[in-house]
């Protein structure tokens, strides 16, 4: 039977899978190491009073990427003008050995899924940002309905797109 995408919590045993996982070089500019994700995960929790959901993306029991989720984020409001309520992909990666696969989409709409089940609280919308550059996820976002936001976008900053549920 063909393995399909899943997202699994983060557990402390899952620590050296998860944080061996590597995007290519070209695009290290784009996600932080999946260990920094996670202690910022922790000081997000402990400082922010934000809510924090990584997971783990498997293929079968393969761990192929990372996908980080929050909630109650204030630079959603002091970066951009939003809602702090809004859901927030906070980090996204596909290991370069799998990428272009589609498992990078699957994984999404699955991170989507799990919103709507709206488990910080309800909200109206999604939100996140990506480089400029980043020609490649921004075309997956939009894709999934995700709308840019250019006119909250400032200098220096990575651009913000949308998507309400
Ligand atoms: C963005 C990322 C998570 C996408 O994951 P992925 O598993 O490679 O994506 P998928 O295989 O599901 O492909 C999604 C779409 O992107 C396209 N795509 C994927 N890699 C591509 C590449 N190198 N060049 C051009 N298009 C590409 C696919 O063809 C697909 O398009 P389609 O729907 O029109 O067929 C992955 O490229 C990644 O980890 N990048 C580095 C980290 C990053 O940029 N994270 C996001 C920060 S905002």
């Amino acid at each position: 039977m063909e393995e399909k995408i899943h997202l699994e919590k983060i557990l402390w045993n899952d620590y050296d899978k998860i944080t061996s996982l590597k995007v290519d070089k070209s695009q290290k500019s784009f996600v932080a190491p999946n260990k920094a994700s996670l202690i910022d995960a922790y000081f997000a929790m402990t400082e922010e009073k934000m809510k924090v959901y990584p997971f783990g993306i498997y293929l079968g029991k393969k761990p192929v990427g990372f996908i980080m989720i929050a909630y109650n984020c204030p630079w959603a409001t002091r970066d951009y003008g939003l809602p702090k309520n809004y859901y927030y992909i906070w980090r996204f990666m596909i290991d370069k050995k799998y990428q272009g696969l589609g498992y990078g989409k699957d994984a999404i709409k699955q991170a989507i899924e799990f919103i709507k089940s709206f488990p910080a609280g309800k909200s109206e919308a999604i939100w996140l940002s990506y480089e400029e550059e980043n020609k490649v996820a921004r075309k997956l976002y939009l894709k999934l309905g995700f709308v840019e936001r250019k006119d909250l976008h400032k200098e220096d900053m990575e651009i913000p797109a949308i998507l309400k549920l």
